[in-house]
């Protein structure tokens, strides 16, 4: 869910509901703004996208100079006008919107009917404010501290009341907030983008913070009301990057952004000579990076597919064993950590509690994390130990393109900076993989300029509902990314499968005209993927293949084939995903779907 805040001297609407629509990223199944009006605190609330309140504002217009907002990703209580945030009590003089979950509102609700509260919606968040107004003796702030004491789980909340009608308060504990700072107005936002149109100086709240805002002014204290002086962080991000620039969708153009992404994550991290990595930002010693024994790669969704390109990538350079796992499933399997374990948490966000969560037992047992996220400032950035920063600018496509490749990108230079400095590889071969390295974003632009050509490829796999991504080694880790994509925003269903494990029963499904998507680019298992491709063509399969520039043979073997630019065999999934993107982006396209907000997901889930 997304959230904001407004005090000032503007009319708070339209100030709340742009912001919203930066945050629509987050959830997008209702929305709602509460505002302070001449009648008293007023709520609109409506189920489906912001349009829809937008609409119902159009006639009903909200005036007043402070106001909530809110964008809704549904998890207790489906989708609905009353299940909308912003919520608010009996008296309706509170109004409260919440990012996150509270793992004890049953009971809250329990006590709370006892006491004669009356409850309309199914959400945990209608209990806060209900609480709120149960505990409040004439100070917001001091019935915002006692609630937040009864309250478990994780939540992000601001909260208005029509006693206080000049005062904002918000709170962060384990679900992100920022403060935007103006003049005579001042903001609050999950996240930079809703607020970065009015303001660029920004106060990050830590867990357990809390912020009392008006018009003049932001105190910022502790969630036991110790006042906390800290320092503004200045954004200094180019607003064009979080706007669509002429694409129809914000997908196509974070596809096109990738050159880019990869040239800013590489940036000065490879030194003036062309042949070293240098990662400053890494601060472990030599010895401790000789002392790791094992890695585990962590994260959730794309970034765990990125992950399991890194595990390749460290286990091929560096030479140490790497495990990868699903953050939700990681701190539930008792995992082996010991301080001689490294770990790598990948999130774009910096913000999925899975992830968080996962780090935070990982150095709990001791061990040294690494982030590789592309949010400065974001919970996971904050709690690691080092954090490599993927420069890929604001993603805002639900379905992450130029995120995961700048991942891959990190990837490679942490594999690369582990290898110097084990000494696990030849100074000629490092050299060898930072030069292809440096060549990596011109070959995406070639790719790019053929875009279009997938679009044929993507509406004939459009009139399917099944399909099948195979590939061998690296390849199969590209494959499985390239299938979530397709599934992600053109609901079709698809299985990435090791082109060789097929046989072993998945190939009862393979019949006359099933689109098969082959990747074959990795050298030395080109010709066992390629008997793999006969088999499935021999049971009727339709294939597209995949192959690097200079291959013949695929040719021969499937229906129709795209050649990308060579690289080296580690390098190129950076090269392969890209036509998979296309591929997905263009399928979306042909079915009808909303491509930058595919039904039932979120950019940034913030619950377990
Ligand atoms: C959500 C998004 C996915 C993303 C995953 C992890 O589920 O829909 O696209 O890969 O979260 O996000 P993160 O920000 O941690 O990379």
């Amino acid at each position: 869910c997304g959230i904001v805040g407004y005090v000032g001297k503007r009319n708070s609407q339209n100030i709340l509901i742009e912001g919203l629509k930066k945050l629509e990223y987050r959830g997008y199944d209702s929305a709602g703004l509460a505002v302070f009006t001449e009648e008293g605190l007023q709520i609109k609330k409506a189920k489906g996208r912001l349009v829809n309140l937008e609409n119902k504002l159009d006639v009903e217009p909200l005036n007043g100079f402070i106001g909530i907002g809110h964008t809704r990703w549904a998890t207790h209580g489906k989708p609905s006008d009353v299940n909308s945030h912003p919520h608010t009590d009996n008296s309706q003089k509170f109004s409260v919107v919440h990012n996150g979950i509270i793992e004890n509102y049953v009971a809250l609700k329990e006590e709370l009917t006892a006491l004669g509260h009356v409850f309309v919606s199914e959400t945990d968040t209608e209990v806060i404010s209900h609480l709120i107004a149960s505990l409040y003796e004439g100070d917001i702030v001091k019935a915002v501290q006692k609630a937040v004491t009864r309250m478990h789980g994780a939540f992000a909340l601001g909260v208005l009341t029509e006693y206080e009608p000049d005062k904002l308060v918000a709170v962060r504990y384990s679900s992100p907030l920022i403060i935007g700072v103006g003049e005579g107005e001042n903001f609050i936002g999950s996240d930079i983008p809703a607020i970065l149109e009015y303001t660029r100086n920004v106060y990050i709240l830590n867990d357990g913070e809390m912020a009392v805002l008006t018009k003049d002014g932001v105190e910022l204290m502790t969630l036991e009301g110790n006042f906390i002086s800290r320092e503004l962080f200045y954004v200094d991000w180019d607003i064009i990057t979080a706007e669509k620039a002429g694409f129809d969708h914000f997908m196509l153009k974070e596809i096109y952004e990738q050159p880019k992404a990869y040239r800013d994550t590489m940036g000065s991290r490879i030194d003036e000579s062309g042949t070293k990595v240098v990662l400053n930002e890494v601060k472990m010693t030599a010895e401790q990076v000789k002392s790791i024994q094992q890695v585990h790669i962590i994260a959730c969704g794309t970034a765990y597919h990125a992950g399991l390109v890194g595990k390749s990538i460290i286990e091929k350079l560096a030479r140490i064993p790497v495990e990868t796992d699903v953050a939700s499933e990681y701190r539930y399997r008792s995992p082996i950590i010991t301080p001689n374990t490294l770990v790598i948490v990948v999130s774009q966000s910096g913000e999925t509690a899975d992830t968080l969560a996962a780090l935070r037992e990982a150095k709990r047992c001791g061990a040294r994390v690494v982030a590789i996220t592309n949010v400065v400032g974001s919970s996971v950035a904050r709690e690691a130990d080092d954090v490599i920063v993927t420069w890929a600018g604001p993603e805002i496509a639900v379905a992450s393109t130029k995120a995961y490749t700048s991942q891959l990108i990190a990837f490679y230079l942490f594999g690369l900076y582990l290898a110097q400095t084990l000494g696990s590889q030849e100074a000629e071969y490092i050299a060898s993989v930072v030069s292809e390295l440096k060549e990596l974003p011109a070959k995406v632009e070639q790719i790019l300029e053929q875009g279009e050509a997938f679009k044929d490829w993507a509406e004939q796999v459009a009139s399917h509902n099944n399909l099948f991504f195979i590939g061998r080694g690296l390849d199969y880790a590209v494959a499985l990314e390239g299938s979530l994509k397709l599934k992600e925003i053109s609901y079709i269903h698809s299985e990435a499968y090791p082109a060789g494990e097929l046989k072993h029963g998945t190939l009862a499904l393979i019949e006359e005209g099933v689109p098969v998507i082959a990747l074959a680019i990795q050298d030395d298992l080109f010709e066992k993927t390629v008997s793999n491709i006969k088999e499935v063509k021999a049971r009727g399969a339709y294939v597209f293949g995949l192959h690097a520039e200079g291959e013949t043979e695929l040719v021969k073997a499937v229906d129709q084939v795209f050649s990308i630019p060579h690289t080296l065999p580690l390098l190129s999934p950076a090269l392969s995903v890209v036509p998979l993107q296309l591929l997905a982006y263009y399928a979306s396209l042909a079915r009808g779907n909303d491509v930058d907000k595919p039904r039932n997901l979120a950019k940034s889930v913030t619950v377990e």
